[in-house]
């Protein structure tokens, strides 16, 4: 069983993109950690304003940026939910998970607990994530808000994740701005345990897309469930495939591994 860690740039990023995520897992050095080697690539990840996480993570309707991070390995798990000015959501979704006697910590619970263990103020904001939200008020003051938000159909989770298998042992971390537009306290799938992370004794699974959708479908546990009854590939193909909107998925087993989108999506692979 090779040492192995597979990530992916989000559900619509465009496939030339995997040659940045290259370049971030050839960086990445071995460590004897399944956890730590899925985080180290998010963080590179949330630290690149291309990608939707940490900075350069997308606004919410009313200009505020609360992003989402979480991270499992084995049967820890911990996230925080709409936390608000820290450089790297992912390393304090970590520290509920090890540092705290809860597993979810969320709006200004989870921001003052990152102050607590000693993250910075840090601003987040992008003029590509400021211009994007000045072109929807503009189309929102034209044609008003369409029904239901149905909008969030036709775009891109663009959440950032990790799996990663080390000496036998599984790990996933997963990092987002969130689903473009979005309400202010909308949470996606990406925080919540089985909908965007899972990760277990059999492998781990991270998802991208509308978290709307794949939190409905318990998407990441329903896949975890399945590994070892066939193929990952025909495993994570129907799952993924049943989806309508935008939808991604990253998997690892004990023997096999998986990147697969119904939209474009960037991804990298390495063996240690
Ligand atoms: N998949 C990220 C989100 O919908 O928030």
């Amino acid at each position: 069983m090779e040492n192995a860690v597979l990530i992916h740039g989000g559900a619509g990023t465009p496939s030339h993109m995997s040659s940045i995520l290259e370049d971030i897992l050839k960086n990445i050095k071995l460590e004897n950690n399944a956890l730590n080697m899925a985080i180290n690539p998010v963080i590179s990840m949330e630290d690149n304003p291309f990608f939707n996480a940490g900075t350069g993570s997308v606004p919410r309707m009313d200009g505020s940026i609360q992003m989402d991070a979480a991270v499992m390995s084995g049967k820890e798990f911990g996230s925080v939910i709409c936390i608000e000015n820290v450089k790297n959501p992912v390393l304090v979704a970590r520290d509920v998970m090890i540092r705290s006697p809860h597993i979810m910590l969320s709006g200004d619970g989870a921001t003052e607990f990152a102050r607590e263990m000693g993250y910075e103020y840090y601003n987040p904001e992008t003029e590509a994530g400021m211009e994007r939200l000045k072109k929807f008020r503009g189309e929102v003051a034209k044609n008003g808000l369409p029904d239901k938000f149905k909008f969030l159909e036709k775009k891109s989770g663009d959440t950032v994740g990790a799996v990663a298998r080390i000496d036998g042992n599984f790990a996933a971390a997963v990092s987002t701005g969130g689903s473009f537009p979005m309400l202010r306290g909308r949470v996606g799938d990406s925080p919540i345990i089985g909908a965007g992370i899972y990760a277990g004794e059999k492998g781990a699974v991270v998802a991208t897309g509308i978290g709307e959708e794949i939190a409905r479908n318990i998407l990441s546990y329903r896949i975890y469930s399945e590994i070892g009854k066939e193929r990952l590939e025909t495993i994570v193909k129907r799952e993924v495939d049943s989806f309508t909107v935008s939808c991604g998925i990253i998997a690892i087993t004990g023997d096999e591994y998986i990147s697969y989108s119904n939209t474009t999506m960037a991804y990298a692979y390495r063996e240690f």
